[in-house]
């Protein structure tokens, strides 16, 4: 694992974005896998630059999104379908056949408590098997960005998910609701499911970037990094990737022992 520790957030994107770069010239059609959340918004406004310049060419590229939430249609702007779209896919030249999200929105209905399958809805288990599928079918992940969650998760794959797991159906935990309650109106707007990677999907990329800002991230950052592998912490499971870089803000690389 190479860690690099930058002096903030700008510099923490411009980094990511850069590496993404020299991984998309050496490789037109590379397979991207890609991750929403507050963090890696400054590195795709870096690209959505470099795409304006002229420098970056995303008409072969191949995405593939982490998850997608259980039940909330494309359009709705909390869905991770309208994220992309607005923060890169609708900026830059990238061909709609080359994205893939994980799409389980129809036929969900929303009860008091949980959003539950009215009968229409697709089977999500075979929509699973069919994600993986379609990344085999690619030939596997180049170049997956990741965030952090305050729990120590990357995708969906909250503490306790099988290191071995592939995309599947995954119950969101308590703290990642409160955390993405910011994005909704209020904290009972926020899905309880989604559709995510698993961690042996993840880890299956050829190369991966791990990217996390503030403080709020230092705990999981240090646990993951220089705690023991397990499924309480999802994202400790890079320390036994060969290839994985790890860009951090100082602020997230404060409780860090060896490298801080
Ligand atoms: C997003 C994802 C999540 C986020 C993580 C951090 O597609 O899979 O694992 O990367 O929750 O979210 P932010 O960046 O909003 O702090």
């Amino acid at each position: 694992m190479i860690i690099i520790i930058k002096k903030n957030y700008d510099e923490l994107s411009k980094e990511a974005a850069k590496i993404i770069k020299e991984a998309i010239l050496e490789k037109p059609n590379l397979v991207l896998g890609l991750a929403t959340g507050s963090t890696p918004l400054g590195t795709y406004q870096e690209l959505i630059q470099m795409h304006k310049e002229g420098i970056l060419d995303f008409s072969r590229i191949i995405t593939f999104n982490l998850d997608e939430y259980l039940g909330l249609s494309a359009n709705h702007p909390q869905s991770y379908h309208y994220y992309m779209k607005k923060n890169l896919f609708g900026e830059i030249n990238i061909n709609p056949e080359n994205i893939h999200i994980p799409e389980c929105s129809e036929g969900w209905r929303r009860t008091n408590v949980l959003r539950v399958p009215d009968g229409t809805a697709k089977d999500v288990k075979a929509l699973c098997r069919d994600y993986e599928k379609a990344i085999q079918e690619t030939g596997g992940i180049d170049l997956q960005i990741l965030g952090i969650g305050s729990d120590g998760h990357i995708g969906f794959n909250e503490p306790g998910t099988s290191l071995d797991s592939r995309t599947h159906v995954a119950k969101l935990a308590e703290s990642t609701i409160r955390d993405n309650s910011r994005f909704f109106e209020k904290k009972e707007d926020v899905p309880e499911s989604a559709i995510t990677m698993g961690v042996q999907t993840i880890f299956e990329a050829k190369k991966i970037i791990l990217l996390a800002s503030g403080e709020n991230k230092a705990t999981a950052v240090a646990k993951a990094l220089e705690g023991p592998i397990t499924s309480q912490i999802t994202a400790s499971i890079l320390q036994r990737h060969s290839n994985t870089i790890v860009i951090l803000d100082e602020k997230a690389a404060s409780k860090l022992k060896k490298y801080g």
